[in-house]
């Protein structure tokens, strides 16, 4: 069931997906402030393996020491060159590839090449930039601004069941990542309501559920959305029998999670989806998949192979419906562009999880940086 009685008021201006300005502005408020999602413990599983990303400008480097994950700017502190271009490696200290300044665990310098032409610089003196980095099952966060709250605050309801959806018994099949021509919350606020079902997803996922077997739910930072769900067809009925077989529990949901600013999971029986929708610029997002098979309950290598190979029967069915989401954004964004506007836009109760996105980002905007919001009943 839907929380609202009425259709609700599109908050945003079409300025919001268009500007840069406004793009600027939500990044100071809204973007940053958060806990973005950089990796996963998979990407970077032995010790001394790192990875780079960019996030909202931020050059970062995360790096495993022990089983210990930290991020840094990445950046370094003799001439700030990036401490590498690589997208991944393996350094037991980070090490810089302009001069080979080396960093230690916490970031500080240990190893200076000629460092007496450094004196009186003292080892550890200086060091690299931290970032307050933590995990949620095999998801690891950083933040790029201090005074936050933890993460497991900040995920409130939503970290268990993130935590156990990402946990250490499931099993990453991939990551992959792709620009699109559109503003982040373009893709966010397509991935928010059902909607769109009937029209864009006809010949894969077929009608939008009935409101009576959708099911809304809020929090201060989130929002989540459960529909019966599975793979339609003889492929699915296939496929359900062979978890049955299998001894995993079939209850043949959809559940949706949504992590503002732009990180939602889609659990399903055999398979848990991970998007973080990263903004690149006003009109330009990075879509970041990860992807998860369950592991079977007896741990089995031939029961994990078959449920491997099922989970990416089941994810290349979802390739197809993002396909079908993807190849729409530009157009969405096409017309937020227009000189001449029809209207503000509405939004149907249908669409109340993007309202109340909206008034989490126009609250924000706004200086407010309380955190609770409501959808009216
Ligand atoms: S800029 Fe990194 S060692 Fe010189
Ligand atoms: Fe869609």
């Amino acid at each position: 069931m839907f929380l609202s009685d009425t259709h609700l008021p599109q908050l945003l201006p079409a300025s919001a997906y268009t500007d840069p300005e406004w793009f600027t502005r939500e990044k100071q408020s809204v973007l940053i402030p958060g806990w973005q999602m950089v990796a996963t413990t998979d990407e970077i599983r032995n010790s001394g393996d790192f990875v780079t990303t960019t996030i909202l400008d931020h050059p970062i480097i995360l790096h495993n020491t022990d089983g210990q994950y930290r991020g840094f700017i990445n950046a370094c502190a003799h001439r700030l060159s990036k401490l590498t271009c690589l997208t991944k490696g393996n350094q037991c200290r980070l090490k810089c590839q302009y001069h080979g300044w080396e960093y230690d665990a916490e970031g500080a310098t240990r190893r200076i090449p000629d460092a007496p032409g450094f004196k009186p610089l003292t080892s550890g003196q200086l060091g690299l930039v931290p970032l307050k980095t933590e995990a949620c099952g095999k998801l690891i966060f950083v933040q790029l601004q201090q005074g936050g709250p933890p993460l497991g605050e900040y995920l409130g309801e939503l970290g268990g069941p993130i935590s156990e959806a990402c946990s250490a018994h499931n099993f990453q099949l991939c990551s992959w990542s792709r620009v699109v021509d559109a503003n982040w919350k373009v893709v966010v606020e397509n991935t928010l309501e059902s909607y769109h079902v009937s029209e864009i997803h006809r010949g894969t996922l077929g009608s939008m559920p009935a409101e009576g077997a959708c099911q809304h739910r809020f929090g201060d930072r989130w929002s989540s959305f459960i529909s019966p769900g599975g793979v339609p067809g003889i492929v699915g009925d296939l496929q359900r029998k062979l978890l049955k077989a299998l001894g995993i529990g079939v209850s043949r949901t959809y559940q949706h999670l949504f992590v503002l600013p732009a990180l939602t999971l889609s659990i399903m029986d055999d398979l848990v989806i991970v998007w973080t929708f990263e903004p690149v610029a006003a009109q330009q997002t990075r879509l970041a998949l990860r992807a998860f098979s369950i592991q079977s309950p007896t741990r089995s290598a031939l029961g994990d192979t078959i449920l491997r190979y099922s989970a990416r029967r089941h994810l290349s069915f979802w390739g197809r419906v993002w396909e079908e989401d993807v190849s729409l954004y530009p157009s969405v964004q096409q017309g937020m562009n227009a000189p001449l506007q029809p209207g503000p836009g509405l939004l149907s109760r249908r669409e109340e999880r993007i309202h109340h996105f909206q008034q989490w980002l126009v609250r924000l905007m706004s200086g407010d940086m309380s955190t609770a919001s409501t959808v009216s009943s």
